[in-house]
């Protein structure tokens, strides 16, 4: 998931450092990352391309659509602590096991996310620091940062996005749980003054079960506040621009969903343009998250967020690469703390390149593919799909028909440019142990 800007870069056939970014055989014993020397090791895949984004801080440049976005929802939790600057690299223990996902989960594998070495790696989702968060004594809280995941490349992924966590632990006592159901009672009743349509579901069923150490009812009493909230913030977003007419009401959709940090577990839809669109995933804190924190007395709600795809409605924003734009045709758009249409400045013409070649003996994943391209052409690359793959019937080994989608958001590219990244991909996925057909 995510993007940056080349928009201000000269092209890259002027940029050697650009080529020689595949061309080393041997890979470095040490990488700098931020301030900081890490040792590499057979884990080590964070490409230069990612290691520049992570001073970016999209999130805390005044004017800048997230930041807007960040500040809007702040503004919906007054009485939150509001976290920023924490960094994004952390321990596995931290991203995974703290919040007791499973040693075999996919999200752990070098194919998903990125590693500096074994022992440390960007943070995949913004859940990684909810144990230091809680261990700090906080009890109400949003944490807004940039997260890392290697993904797919079009116009809505980008392996560098933005994600708010929110959280709220409570104690369980009789007037504690009192409290809870009051604050929940007079969320309700704005919420009925509100023009919204809420598909709600059971807050625990058989599929969506309460955690065995919780009392079934303030577990209840907490999922029903975090549903509360959640949908008061989601009119706070979307009213008015969900619907179709403004006498339209927003309609939200509640599901039930798995986490391996909550219980009962829930995803949040609103329906936009025709679709459902995913929006969160939230649930109960699982107990063991909060005993970690040593705060084994509270229970208590979270949710995360991704706020690109918000932001891309909010703004009309078509292509999540625009974000990491410097160029100030994007930026002087923006005010901080309005929220306006983009006008598209440009729309040069794409240009496309195919290339077939077999896949190597040892394992390359679909995302290995996406990291060169990334690596070669930054920015300037808008799309790569898999147009065909087949495995040949007797050697059995497998092909890939590969399409790079090449436009810039400042000025057309011209052929020879567009060639010579395309023989830059061809030669680094040469260099992967890729057969050119
Ligand atoms: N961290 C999850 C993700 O990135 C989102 C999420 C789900 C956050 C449930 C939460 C939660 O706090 O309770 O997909």
């Amino acid at each position: 998931m995510r993007w940056l800007s080349l928009v201000r870069t000269p092209p890259l056939y002027r940029t050697p450092t650009l080529v020689r970014r595949c061309q080393s055989t041997s890979a470095p014993r040490h990488i700098r990352v931020l301030q900081d020397t890490y040792p590499t090791d057979d884990y080590t895949n964070i490409t230069p391309t990612i290691s520049s984004k992570l001073s970016r801080r999209l999130h805390a440049q005044e004017g800048h659509p997230i930041t807007t976005l960040r500040s809007l929802i702040e503004s919906h939790f007054p009485d939150f602590a509001h976290l920023s600057s924490l960094s994004p690299i952390v321990t596995p223990h931290q991203n995974f096991d703290s919040l007791s996902f499973p040693a075999d989960h996919p999200g752990r594998a070098k194919t998903d996310s990125y590693y500096i070495n074994k022992n440390a790696m960007l943070r995949t989702h913004t859940s990684a620091h909810e144990v230091e968060v809680f261990a700090k004594g906080t009890e109400r809280w949003l944490l807004t940062a940039d997260v890392y995941r290697r993904d797919e490349i079009d116009a809505s992924h980008y392996p560098v996005f933005h994600q708010m966590e929110g959280a709220k632990i409570f104690g369980t006592d009789a007037s504690s749980i009192d409290q809870i159901e009051q604050e929940s009672q007079r969320l309700e009743r704005q919420l009925a003054l509100s023009n919204i349509d809420i598909e709600d579901v059971r807050h625990i069923s058989e599929t969506n079960p309460a955690q065995t150490s919780h009392d079934v009812r303030s577990s209840e009493v907490i999922a029903k506040n975090l549903k509360f909230c959640l949908n008061s913030l989601m009119y706070k977003l979307f009213a008015g621009i969900a619907g179709a007419a403004k006498s339209d009401p927003l309609r939200v959709r509640w599901i039930e969903a798995y986490f391996p940090f909550t219980g009962p577990s829930y995803e949040v839809e609103v329906f936009f343009r025709g679709k459902w669109l995913e929006i969160l995933g939230c649930g109960v804190v699982l107990q063991s998250t909060l005993d970690r924190a040593g705060v084994p007395n509270k229970m208590g709600w979270a949710f995360g967020l991704g706020l690109e795809r918000i932001a891309m409605i909010l703004y009309s924003i078509p292509d999540i690469r625009l974000f990491w734009s410097e160029d100030p045709r994007f930026l002087s758009q923006f005010t901080h703390g309005k929220f306006s249409t983009f006008k598209p400045y440009s729309k040069y013409p794409a240009s496309y390149r195919d290339v077939s070649f077999w896949k190597p003996s040892s394992d390359m994943h679909d995302n290995d593919l996406y990291d060169v391209v990334r690596d070669v052409a930054g920015d300037l690359v808008e799309d790569v799909a898999i147009i065909d793959r087949f495995t040949h019937p007797k050697t059995q080994r497998h092909s890939l028909t590969v399409r790079v989608v090449y436009r810039s958001f400042d000025r057309s590219l011209v052929n020879e440019e567009v060639n010579l990244l395309q023989s830059r991909v061809v030669s680094c996925l040469q260099k992967l142990g890729v057969e050119i057909r």
